[in-house]
């Protein structure tokens, strides 16, 4: 019986063109995605510069992305998704954020505009997408608050308020467990998890293994195909409010 997700074999069995191997979307649809960001941590595709606009909260955002890093002609529209569904934080919300897998970091340039009191936490093992997200937040003036960064670089005793991701699926079933067995620890008792997986890519199936692995998972919003999964830990406090502001 299958997983619903792909696993690393099925990957490599029709190994990464130069437009899918990322696409969260699974359209095919991801202009300006190279092929090696998800196996190597140095791209080695020429850097290519891109612009990408959107708007997310309100405000338009002009974003550098380049060849090599996830979806560098356009917002992903399952990030898209994920920005306009989830509950971004409230402008009062302080502590650390995570955001999961940043590329170029549009949603981390997102969280720290929204939430001038936090400090997020861009990770990726991409060093063409760290080094944009670097550069995208000090064009934005919030780069003293963004913190890109390797996995290993970041200090293990930092717990996080939030976490968002736009989570690598692509890596496989095995790996991308091992990837939120390693962060969804790391929220802070009354934290919130927010994911977007594509429906045709196991969302649902995602969100059985994480009930199984004792988190809470409420299926929050569908979009496009994708779904939004708000992730909560059994350990909550039991007078904890919102965390986040209800988007309009
Ligand atoms: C679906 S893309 C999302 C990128 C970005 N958040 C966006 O919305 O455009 C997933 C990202 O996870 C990164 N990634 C892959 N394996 C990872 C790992 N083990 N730890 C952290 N990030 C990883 C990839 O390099 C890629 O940038």
């Amino acid at each position: 019986m299958g997983t619903g997700y792909p696993t690393r074999t099925a990957i490599a069995y029709g190994r990464p063109s130069a437009t899918s191997a990322a696409d969260n979307t699974g359209s095919g649809q991801n202009r300006g995605v190279t092929a090696d960001h998800y196996f190597s941590t140095r791209p080695q595709a020429p850097a290519k510069p891109t612009d990408v606009e959107f708007v997310a909260a309100g405000r338009t955002f002009r974003l550098s992305a380049a060849a090599g890093v996830f979806s560098a002609g356009r917002l992903d529209p399952g990030t898209a998704v994920l920005l306009r569904k989830a509950n971004l934080p409230s402008p009062t919300a302080g502590g650390a954020l995570l955001d999961l897998g940043c590329g170029y970091g549009p949603i981390s340039c997102v969280l720290a505009t929204v939430a001038p009191a936090a400090s997020v936490y861009a990770v990726d093992v991409n060093a063409r997408a760290l080094a944009l997200t670097r550069t995208n937040a000090q064009a934005l003036g919030v780069g003293e608050r963004v913190v890109a960064a390797t996995p290993d670089e970041v200090p293990p005793d930092i717990r996080f308020d939030q976490i968002w991701s736009n989570p690598p699926i692509r890596i496989g079933k095995g790996e991308l467990h091992a990837l939120l067995d390693r962060w969804l620890p790391r929220l802070e008792p009354d934290g919130i998890a927010w994911l977007v997986v594509a429906r045709h890519l196991g969302a649902d199936s995602l969100a059985e293994w994480l009930s199984r692995q004792g988190w809470f998972v409420d299926r929050h919003a569908s979009q496009q195909g994708f779904r939004v999964l708000r992730i909560t830990s059994p350990n909550k406090s039991e007078d904890a409010g919102p965390l986040g502001a209800e988007n309009a």
